[in-house]
């Protein structure tokens, strides 16, 4: 192949081997290359229904390129760093192919539009599939919700107990987060989907181009409005970098939610030996290794975001050569996000939850405080005179060492004389939880019930 650069017209020095290595970008975006193929055969066929292309030009094109396209997959595609990047490393070796035809396919289009159709063709098959990935998660969360539904944990705010809800419960609760973040991503992608084509360098081109023939054939949903914007826009990037760090942040709370779960100390499930690793120093560990690394795996989605929020404040209209450095992160982001998704899928369907020692947990910490203090409203008492005389009663516990089901009908008449027999079915935990009885609540009636609502939503994908 001949790695004549294709811009060398103008120069008379050759560049610099050091700045030809710096500037080059074709050790990484050669991922984008069935992409640019998929482009430049659109461009091509664009081109000639305009008649600025033969037919015949056309068809040595396009078999051209799905000849380079098949090399590539096979991995005998001798890639060049002279070349600079993929766009001019297939372009030359068309050239090579297929000669002169080969050095018509870049009329009326410039890298600026190519690249930036590339990287939003290559961004939309890969936020389908981190769509899919999100899916599959979310069905392994139905499922172990549907387990659960009556498995009593306490629920916690400040980490300290708060009220009893169900394992059930909180399965959903990570389901509803990753729904949100389906959504955001199909936001994102329908944003994105307009076509740079057409906007050569800044400014369009003199040829008569059809633009809305090449959106067409690639999928897009309209050309872009304006070319100065399409060739410079990279908000879709960061976009879609803010929509993986938000995955990313709940995927790391779902974690800590594991670890936490599996120590000792708390003992509520047990992760799979195949998640987790042991110590080469202390025989008895089994660490959580998994969730752990998710956890820290967001700090680098969380920077990637800020790069190409860096990357993108200080340039002018229209492309300028920082833009090249939006596909490493961007790179990295979809690497890892589907990565985590893919073990986390994996992970929920083999955890074993350890429903005695939820129970057990629940039932210390008083998590049925306020269903005593709703008893009292119920029977006329005002809410902050009920929160008091429990306050008390808690308190009474507390000297005690005992729980507020353990205190006898005296007892709890001393904070209130208006409590009969049936404020121990209150007390208990299955009566707590079954009172949350409406839409949201913990009741397992209505997880039962937000889990079907939840499959009738999966349906409709
Ligand atoms: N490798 C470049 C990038 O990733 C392609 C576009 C280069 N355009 C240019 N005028 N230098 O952005």
């Amino acid at each position: 192949m001949s790695d004549k650069k294709l811009w060398s017209g103008r120069f008379n020095q050759p560049t610099d081997a050091f700045v030809e290595a710096f500037t080059a970008s074709v050790e990484f975006d050669q991922r984008l290359y069935r992409y640019d193929i998929a482009g430049s055969i659109a461009h091509a066929r664009m081109l000639s229904r305009a008649g600025i292309l033969s037919e015949q030009e056309c068809d040595a094109i396009v078999t051209g390129l799905e000849r380079i396209r098949d090399r590539i997959d096979q991995g005998s595609f001798p890639w060049s760093v002279e070349l600079e990047d993929v766009h001019m490393n297939i372009e030359s070796a068309l050239t090579d192919a297929i000669g002169y035809a080969g050095k018509k396919l870049h009329t009326g289009r410039s890298r600026n539009d190519q690249v930036a159709t590339d990287i939003r063709l290559w961004l939309r098959d890969e936020i389908a599939e981190i769509r899919r990935g999100i899916l599959t998660l979310q069905q392994a969360l139905l499922e172990s919700a549907e387990r659960e539904t009556e498995t009593i944990m306490p629920g916690f705010t400040h980490l300290q107990t708060a009220q009893p809800i169900t394992f059930g419960h909180h399965m959903m609760a990570w389901f509803e987060m990753l729904e949100r973040d389906r959504g955001r991503l199909a936001d994102c992608s329908r944003r994105m989907n307009v076509m740079p084509l057409g906007a050569a360098a800044l400014a369009g081109t003199t040829y008569p181009i059809d633009r809305h023939y090449s959106a067409q054939l690639l999928g897009f949903e309209r050309p872009a409005e304006n070319s100065l914007d399409a060739v410079s826009d990279r908000d879709f990037a960061i976009e879609f970098s803010a929509a993986a760090a938000l995955i990313m942040m709940h995927l790391s709370r779902m974690s800590e939610e594991l670890i936490i779960w599996s120590s000792a100390q708390f003992a509520f499930i047990e992760l799979s030996d195949s998640f987790c690793t042991g110590s080469s120093i202390m025989p008895q560990k089994k660490n959580p290794d998994v969730p752990e690394l998710i956890r820290g795996k967001s700090g680098r989605i969380f920077g990637h975001l800020i790069s190409l929020l860096t990357l993108m404040k200080g340039q002018p209209l229209a492309y300028n050569k920082d833009n090249q450095e939006d596909k490493e992160p961007l790179f990295d982001c979809v690497d890892n996000l589907k990565g985590s998704l893919r073990i986390f899928a994996d992970m929920i369907p083999a955890i074993h939850c350890r429903r005695e020692n939820m129970r057990a947990a629940a039932l210390k910490g008083f998590a049925t405080a306020t269903d005593l203090a709703d008893y009292l409203v119920r029977r006329g008492t005002p809410f902050r005179d009920a929160h008091e005389v429990v306050g008390k009663a808690v308190a009474r516990c507390v000297e005690k060492g005992c729980d507020l089901a353990d205190l006898t009908l005296q007892e709890l008449q001393a904070f209130s004389p208006g409590i009969d027999e049936k404020v121990f079915t209150v007390l208990t935990l299955e009566g707590s939880v079954a009172a949350r009885n409406h839409i949201g609540g913990t009741a397992p009636d209505q997880v039962r019930a937000a889990i079907a609502r939840a499959r009738d939503r999966l349906a409709q994908e």
